[in-house]
């Protein structure tokens, strides 16, 4: 940078330091955040990159320079005997090293030199609330947040019922012991907390760590006693009377001694490659932990290095916190649409201002149902939390209402379908879907016919999702039947199609006449069936005529069936449309039978046969479809519902030892070919 633009960094540093005062205020005084810890992250980073490059910018008043935070007056203020400072943070392998290429010249490694080894303690960075807890003599005498790290607040009566937290430690404790750590909320108490607000009409709460900073600073104890708090500790503040400690982990042998929960997968590690591992292994793991962390902690283990290199004014310079990306991310929500699906749901979705989360641009985000927009109350214009991690699809958290403009109305779901038939969407009572019930909304046709020609339906390669749009706007398809009567003359005109790709898929077309009946079944796209219940009904009834003329009570019998789907089947062939969609069908030569003869007999109705090991006349389809074609189950293991264990060659171990303790009869193959004959076990 050169001199002119002295100015220029100076405007911009003083409009970040404003505004990040602005944030540490909503933050802690007023609980009521508008942007993510990682965009505050941000404003923090450019903020040091500005001050770092303009040394005369430097200004000890710079949130840069100070922890961050400050008391609110709701709570008695405490003043921590030593404050509790933060961390400063990595967010790239580099920051990493740096950060100990950085200690090893502290400690008067020159280059080229051996470094010196200190250990490397690596702690689960847990997204909780900071606190201070001060004994005295045995017993918990003060709990304090950290507030701006120097002046906390009290929250004694709130902490007391926290079930992690000692009230007394045992005999023979340090006369004055303060423990540092971190409240935080398991994500199962969070989920719990969350169906609470739903049954209660609350608005849902926003995460885990909001949830739990809300809990401490509850006025009324026995509100934050039910709020399920845990605690892991971490640190240590003021100690008089104590054993001493050479090592970091030494502290935390102390603290678990003494009752305190010390979190399981702290590791100490040797070297800052084991480090850099380790990182990379809970960003990949974090969603397998029953609690939420944003980073890993690490930090010196041998004490008297740690001394050695001391504190800044606001972090020790013995430890990092490197922060994982960012799962959560707050944008516009621009509108709120809705997507019709094949069943004719009608789904909410959010339309963002596009936003970079969790690894990945987010423009459109799921809102489920009617129930859940109202719940979050998010509204066109909103600012919204946006949250994706792990594999999960993104979704909007809720509104940052402290954001909300003025004047924002309540978004309304819409009566009518969003397609050009424009249909009326309707709920039924006690439904929490809202569906368009028009037979000829093309986006239920469009994703019908999609369905149908899907894997799980009649498997037809190269009729997907853009194939399938274009000719229903072509108006070649309209239905699932219209998929056998194509003119494929039509077609090989049509931009994008040679004769090759029109061959193909009329190949392909015809290929899946020849698929079994419970791909047609699944393919009709029958609300509540499923494969398993397409292949209940087709191995029972064997014809599709013979499902069409069985009445409700007959298809519930079926094992694997039950009445949602017995009901559901019914009220479809019920429908005289559908009945001519299978005449035609039928008149294109689409295979309507199931697989299995109807008339084997049904021995082994009721009854669960496990199969181990290899048996002569059968492979493993076969073994399977010999039992369920007689009406019987063969699950994959052993229980006490199992009538039988066939047991070929090379049987496994742990079926035969449950077998034995389950007392259930072991068959071999000579047993098993008289148990389907007969539906008996052998004499
Ligand atoms: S050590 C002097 N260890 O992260 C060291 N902090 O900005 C002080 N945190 O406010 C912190 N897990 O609330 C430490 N294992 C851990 C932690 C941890 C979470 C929080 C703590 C602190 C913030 C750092």
């Amino acid at each position: 940078m050169s001199d002119q633009d002295v100015p220029e960094a100076q405007r911009r540093a003083e409009q970040l330091r404003a505004e990040i005062l602005e944030h540490d205020e909503r933050y802690y005084v007023q609980d009521a955040p508008i942007v993510t810890d990682a965009e505050y992250d941000e404003l923090i980073q450019e903020l040091r990159r500005l001050e770092e490059a303009h040394p005369e910018l430097a200004d000890e008043a710079s949130p840069t320079q100070q922890v961050g935070g400050r008391a609110s007056a709701a709570f008695s203020p405490v003043v921590h005997s030593s404050p509790l400072l933060s961390l400063d943070n990595a967010f790239v392998e580099e920051d990493l090293r740096a950060w100990d290429e950085r200690l090893q010249r502290r400690l008067g490694v020159a280059e080229g030199d051996a470094p010196v080894t200190y250990g490397y303690v690596c702690e689960l960075k847990i997204d909780g609330v900071a606190i201070s807890l001060r004994y005295e003599d045995g017993s918990l005498a003060q709990a304090a947040t950290r507030g701006d790290g120097r002046v906390g607040e009290d929250v004694t009566a709130n902490i007391r019922t926290i079930a992690d937290i000692p009230n007394e430690l045992p005999a023979g404790a340090p006369a004055v012991l303060e423990v540092r750590g971190e409240v935080y909320m398991t994500t199962a108490a969070f989920e719990r907390l969350n169906e609470w607000a739903a049954e209660h009409g609350h608005a849902p709460f926003i995460n885990p760590r909001n949830s739990a900073a809300g809990a401490l600073r509850q006025k009324d104890p026995s509100v934050t006693g039910r709020r399920e708090l845990s605690m892991w500790s971490y640190g240590l503040g003021e100690v008089k009377g104590g054993p001493g400690l050479a090592r970091h982990e030494e502290m935390f042998d102390l603290l678990r001694e003494l009752g305190f929960p010390v979190n399981p997968e702290i590791r100490t590690v040797d070297h800052i490659d084991e480090v850099v591992a380790l990182c990379a292994h809970w960003e990949q793991h974090r969603h397998d932990l029953p609690y939420e962390i944003d980073g890993v902690v690490v930090k010196v283990a041998d004490l008297a290095r740690r001394a050695d290199l001391g504190v800044t004014t606001r972090a020790p310079r013995w430890a990092i916190a490197y922060k994982f990306p960012p799962e959560e991310r707050t944008t516009t929500l621009l509108d709120i649409m809705v997507s019709v699906g094949r069943t004719g749901r009608a789904t909410p979705y959010a339309v963002l201002e596009p936003v970079f989360v969790g690894g990945a641009n987010v423009e459109r985000a799921t809102l489920h149902n009617q129930d859940q927009v109202a719940a979050k109350d998010v509204r066109p214009g909103d600012t919204v939390i946006v949250r994706r991690a792990g594999d999960v699809i993104p979704e909007v958290v809720g509104p940052v209402l402290a954001a909300r403009p003025e004047g924002l109305e309540p978004w309304v779901f819409p009566t009518t379908c969003p397609c050009p038939v424009q249909s009326t969407l309707v709920r039924p009572e006690g439904e929490s879907d809202t569906r368009c019930v028009h037979p000829e909304c093309p986006f239920q046709v469009q994703g019908s016919i999609e369905h149908f020609a899907s894997r799980g339906g009649m498997d037809i390669e190269g009729l997907g999702e853009r194939t399938v749009a274009q000719l229903i706007e072509l108006g070649l398809l309209h239905d699932v039947a219209g998929v056998y009567e194509l003119d494929f003359d039509r077609i090989l005109e049509l931009e994008g199609y040679g004769q090759t790709s029109v061959d193909n898929l009329r190949a392909a077309i015809d290929a899946s006449k020849d698929r079994p009946l419970r791909h047609l079944l699944v393919g009709l796209n029958i609300r509540h069936l499923g494969p398993a219940g397409a292949e209940a009904l087709a191995r029972r009834f064997g014809h599709l005529d013979d499902i069409v003329a069985a009445d409700a009570e007959t298809l519930a019998a079926v094992d694997g069936v039950g009445p949602t789907i017995a009901t559901s089947v019914r009220a479809w062939f019920d429908d005289p449309a559908h009945l001519a969609v299978i005449e035609r069908l039928r008149a294109a030569g689409v295979n309507l039978e199931g697989e299995a003869a109807p008339d084997v007999e049904q021995t082994l109705a009721g009854l669960s046969v496990v199969v181990t090991g290899t048996l002569e006349g059968y492979n493993r389809e076969e073994v399977e479809e010999a039992i369920k074609s007689r009406g019987g189950k063969a699950p994959g293991s052993v229980s006490k519902k199992t009538t039988a264990v066939v047991v070929g060659d090379g049987p496994g171990a742990s079926k035969l030892t449950k077998a034995e303790e389950l007392d259930i009869p072991v068959l071999d193959e000579a047993g098993f070919e008289h148990l389907l004959a007969t539906g008996e076990l052998p004499g």
